[in-house]
């Protein structure tokens, strides 16, 4: 059997644990564990020259990382213009925060073209190649325009809106049009699917989307949360609280998640239920993501600045409202935090999946499970009707599923969360990597061998 490619713009390290938080890398770890595969990608460090970069290699658990350095200048216009300035807030909805132009534009094929030029010498003929995410749209015509026939595949992680939202970005018909080269494109949900299939299809070409929800490894993730509450950091938790109930919410500092959104529902929950005042604490975990980006600055000033107003609303000589954290926390301690928590807040505005809803779950007690409160606009949420779901975009809705889940009875709670955990337990990374690869492998090839 051939070995399996893994391509993407980033690349986990392979040896630390505290990683840039994400549900790419989360996800396709999971997915990894045996046989033998390559990863390629970014490296996060910043190359001296335009010359073509040597990638550099480490080899961790029978997965050979493949890592090349980008100039501050490609940096700027394919990862931070251009994905993160452009495809990002476009395909998450939010067409008004485009930034287009055309050198950014330039700069996303050129670094789609040099990813080709450095993948290729790497690569054997019985390879199946996976490449993933928005950063990466181009890379299989391009490894294609330099005679690779072997099966490509690709997957999207983000949402795909309309065909009359997304061709608002100059150049559309060109990325769909560039998709064509790969024999399979999985998404996240139907709705995403059928999207992309009908831009394919109002482009005269062929449709070739397919939904494949992705998941996380639910019993690692299960012994990790048993295992981290044991731990000094939740004891420390545990403490800290003083019998309060604990909200949690997890996410990258992005303006997809919804954040000033929940924030000013849980200060609805405070004002219109003041019998919370107190006896609950709201612990918001944010990490710093895509800093440079200017959307991203003004998100963390309009954080801290509600945090600020609503704590200074609401507290007491002893007791905080929220506590919100911008650092990253590695993933096998907030595994614990996670099953400690009574309630998870997730509430993006708009997601591709939302792996921190099926941690929640896999994190949970059996015995006494904690509520999920979700957005209808995660990925997440077709698959999770069991959880309470709510209209990120209403604050009351918010502060109503917040008080309906702190006072829920044991019983409705352990239904819910035995369903929500059938379902986790079955849709796993592992299962949607295998399902993906023999879709790959039974799509009419795009190169007929
Ligand atoms: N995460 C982490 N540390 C943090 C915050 C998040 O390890 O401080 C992890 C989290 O557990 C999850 C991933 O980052 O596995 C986020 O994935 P998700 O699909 O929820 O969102 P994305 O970041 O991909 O938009
Ligand atoms: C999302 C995207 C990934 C990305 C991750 C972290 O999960 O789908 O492609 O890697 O966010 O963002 P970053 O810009 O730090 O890679």
């Amino acid at each position: 059997m051939g070995r399996l490619i893994i391509v993407s713009n980033r690349v986990p390290s392979p040896r630390e644990r505290t990683q840039p938080a994400g549900g790419l890398t989360v996800g396709l770890k999971d997915a990894l564990r045996g046989g033998s595969s390559l990863w390629f990608g970014w490296s996060g460090n910043q190359a001296e020259t335009d010359a073509d970069p040597q990638p550099s290699f480490d080899t961790v658990e029978g997965v050979t990382y493949a890592t090349i350095d980008l100039t501050a200048r490609q940096h700027e216009g394919f990862y931070q213009n251009f994905s993160n300035g452009i495809l990002w807030p476009l395909f998450h909805y939010r067409v008004g925060l485009m930034n287009y132009s055309r050198r950014d534009w330039q700069t996303y094929l050129e670094v789609n073209a040099l990813f080709a030029r450095c993948l290729v010498p790497l690569l054997r003929p019985d390879d199946v190649i996976w490449v993933h995410d928005y950063h990466l749209f181009p890379l299989g015509q391009a490894l294609r325009d330099l005679g690779v026939t072997t099966r490509i595949g690709f997957f999207l992680h983000i949402p795909v809106p309309p065909w009359s939202l997304v061709r608002s970005m100059p150049g559309a018909e060109l990325l769909l049009e560039d998709m064509q080269a790969y024999d399979l494109i999985g998404v996240q949900t139907d709705e995403d699917a059928d999207n992309l299939n009908q831009a394919f299809r109002l482009n005269g070409l062929e449709e070739r989307a397919r939904a494949f929800p992705i998941g996380i490894d639910p019993y690692e993730f299960r012994a990790q949360a048993e295992a981290s509450v044991l731990r000094d950091e939740a004891g420390r938790l545990r403490t800290s609280l003083r019998g309060a109930a604990l909200i949690l919410g997890v996410d990258r500092l992005d303006y997809s998640k919804g954040l000033p959104e929940r924030f000013r529902g849980y200060e609805a929950l405070m004002a219109r239920y003041p019998e919370h005042r107190g006896k609950v604490t709201f612990l918001q975990v944010a990490p710093v993501s895509r800093g440079d980006v200017e959307e991203y600055r003004l998100l963390r000033r309009q954080l801290d600045e509600l945090t600020g107003r609503i704590n200074g609303a609401y507290a007491e000589f002893d007791w905080t409202p929220i506590r919100y954290i911008t650092r990253p926390i590695a993933r096998d301690i907030l595994a614990g935090f996670y099953r400690m928590a009574d309630v998870a807040l997730i509430t993006p505005l708009r997601d591709g999946m939302n792996l921190v809803a099926k941690e929640y779950v896999a994190a949970q007690n059996a015995a006494a499970p904690g509520v999920l409160v979700l957005s209808h606009f995660a990925g997440a949420a077709p698959e999770m009707d069991e959880a309470v779901l709510v209209n990120p975009y209403d604050a009351d809705e918010i502060a109503d599923a917040l008080h309906q889940a702190l006072t829920m009875s044991l019983d409705e709670r352990r239904q819910r969360w035995t369903k929500l955990d059938e379902d986790v337990r079955r849709t796993t990374a592992g299962f949607w990597a295998r399902d993906f690869l023999r879709a790959l492998d039974e799509a009419p090839p795009v190169c007929p061998v």
